[in-house]
Parts: structure tokens; sequence; C-alpha cells
């Protein structure tokens, strides 16, 4: 078992009247073991939990794991010559680590694989139109568009040109708009800050609170521990396939081993983080302005 650090769950109020309350886990992997052809493991025995409405943080270094655990979640190893070789994966209490890609998506659990990976040749309303087909009804379609046009604004401005043409951050916004547009109860996020700079890491950061905010867990894979762990309430750090540390976001973000590992502990990502959280407020406040206006 990894160390766990501090109390798991309970921790919303209730604990302040010394009532330990659990959480129920939406997600739950146990001991998942994946490996890809024959020789190379690339998860060992991974315990992970995440409660409905919170937002999970996964860190850790280059081929940790981290990809590898969303595309067990989504159905997807399969795609990339991997399999689940022990372990079970449960969402809402039903096993979906058997289920085909589509029907993990029916599930409600809808992933941003790494690098954004958008229709370059078709518009911005073409992808958005894509992502909607995942959509339980007309009803649910039309609801999911009007978030993506408040979460988003620009991808409104820019809804006939080419997705190709956006820039890396739009194009990463473009993608979390189309997995939005399926209604997921859970969103999967695979390092959606890789390649933004800091003030677009902010917003990004700023959009993933918004979505939790209107009910929507996520899962949030990054190299970027100092947004994720800001984001999110619960983290877990992966080491060469297996769970190094996990517990609450706030203690990970405060322990030594942590802060040495992925905070890197001085001045530049301090720097960093100061001009990603200016970006973060001035986004929120922007979007407070605009609400105002409507
Ligand atoms: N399709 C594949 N075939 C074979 N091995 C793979 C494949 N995809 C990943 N691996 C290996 O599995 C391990 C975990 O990789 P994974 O991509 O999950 O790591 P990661 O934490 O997402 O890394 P990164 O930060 O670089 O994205 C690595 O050793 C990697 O080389
Ligand atoms: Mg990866």
């Amino acid at each position: 078992m990894a160390p766990t650090m501090g109390a798991r769950g309970g921790d919303r109020g209730d604990s302040e009247l010394g009532v330990e309350t659990e959480w129920t886990a939406v997600l739950i992997v146990k001991g998942l073991s994946v490996r890809y052809g024959r020789s190379v493991r690339a998860l060992e025995d991974v315990d992970v939990e995440l409660p409905d409405d919170a937002v999970l943080a996964v860190l850790g270094g280059n081929g940790a794991g981290k990809s590898t655990l969303l595309r067990a979640i989504s159905g997807t190893l399969k795609l990339h010559r991997g399999a689940v070789t022990a372990g079970e994966i449960t969402f809402e209490g039903e096993r979906i680590d058997r289920l085909d890609p589509a029907l993990v998506v029916r599930r409600g659990v809808v992933a941003v694989p790494e690098g954004r990976q958008v229709f370059a040749r078709m518009t911005v309303e073409e992808n958005l139109r894509a992502g909607g087909l995942g959509a339980r009804d007309a009803r649910a379609r039309t609801a999911a568009r009007e978030r993506v046009r408040e979460l988003f604004p620009v991808l409104a401005e820019r809804a006939s040109q080419r997705a190709g043409l956006l820039s890396g951050g739009e194009q990463q916004m473009l993608a979390i708009g189309r997995a939005l547009m399926s209604g997921p109860k859970l969103l999967l996020l695979d390092e959606p800050s890789l390649g933004l700079a800091p003030q677009m890491v902010g917003r990004i950061g700023a959009i993933i609170k918004e979505i939790h905010d209107q009910g929507t867990a996520v899962v949030v894979v990054e190299q970027n521990a100092t947004m994720a762990l800001r984001v999110a309430q619960h983290a877990v750090a992966l080491e060469v396939g297996r769970v190094a540390l996990s517990g609450p976001a706030g203690a990970l973000a405060e322990s030594d081993e942590v802060q040495r590992l992925y905070l890197g502990g001085h001045a530049e990502s301090e720097e960093q983080a100061a001009a990603e959280a200016r970006a973060a407020e001035a986004h929120a406040v922007g979007r407070r302005l605009a609400r105002w206006g409507s």
C-alpha cells in the first residue's frame, strides 16, 4: 500500500463537528496493473479513488504511467496495444474496465487525450458538433452547447474558423469544449497545460475549477503540479507505474517530497505560480463582468 497523507475523505466541514463522514467514491481503481505488449509493465497494483464532487490531480514524471491510467479508465488501452492484466475499475458502482470506449463515454466518462487532438481541418463549430454526438438527447446537447459557449466565448467568436488555425491554448479549449458537449459526469484531462504560456495555464486552471463547480468531476494529469494542486482536492503521485503518494491536494502540496520532486521549490516556479494566479484571477473577473453585462 502506498502511504496515504492525512485523513481521506470526510473532510468537508462535517469534520469540524467531529463527525467523520466517508464520501462515496464515484471512481474506484483497485489493484490495477497494465501492460503494453508482453514486456512493458506500465502500471502495477495502482489504487486510486475519486469522490463524486472532486478534482483529482495525477502527478508524476515522464513515463510514470499517468496517461496509461487515463487510457485504462476511458477504455482506450487497446488502441495503444495495452491491456489490463489485474485489478478493476468501477464508475458509479459498475465495472467499466471491460467496456468499449464508446460505452464508457455513454456512462459519462469522457477523455481529452494528450496533445489536444482537435480535427484540424474541420471548423470549430464542426468539432463541437462532433462532440455533441455523444450527448443523451437534443435537450442535453443544447444545454451542453450553451455551457461551452459560456465557458469559452473565444470559441464562439471563431466558430467558422478551421480548428488547425487556432493557437495552442485555444485548441486546448476546443478539445475540452468538445469533450463537454457530451455532458460528461467525469472529465479526464491529460496534460491540458502542456506547452502553454503561464497565462494560458492559469486560464486552463480557472476553467477546470469552473467545470468542477458546475458539477463535473475531473481527473487532471499534469506535470505542472503547481496548477494541478491548486485546482484539485485530492492528488496522487505516480512513480514508475506505482502510487508513491496519495491524499488531500493541500497536504501533498506541502509535503517535502512533492515540493522537491514536482514543485521545484525554487524561485522560477514561484514566479510562474504567481503569473498563473494573476491570470486565473483576471480570467475569473472577466467572466464575472461578462455575466453582469449579459
Ligand atoms: N503504446 C505503448 N507501447 C509500449 N509502451 C508504452 C506505450 N505507451 C506508453 N508506454 C510505456 O508505458 C510507461 C508509462 O507511459 P505513460 O505514457 O503512461 O507515462 P506518462 O506518465 O503519461 O508519461 P509522460 O509524462 O511522458 O506523458 C512508459 O514506460 C512508456 O514508455
Ligand atoms: Mg502522458
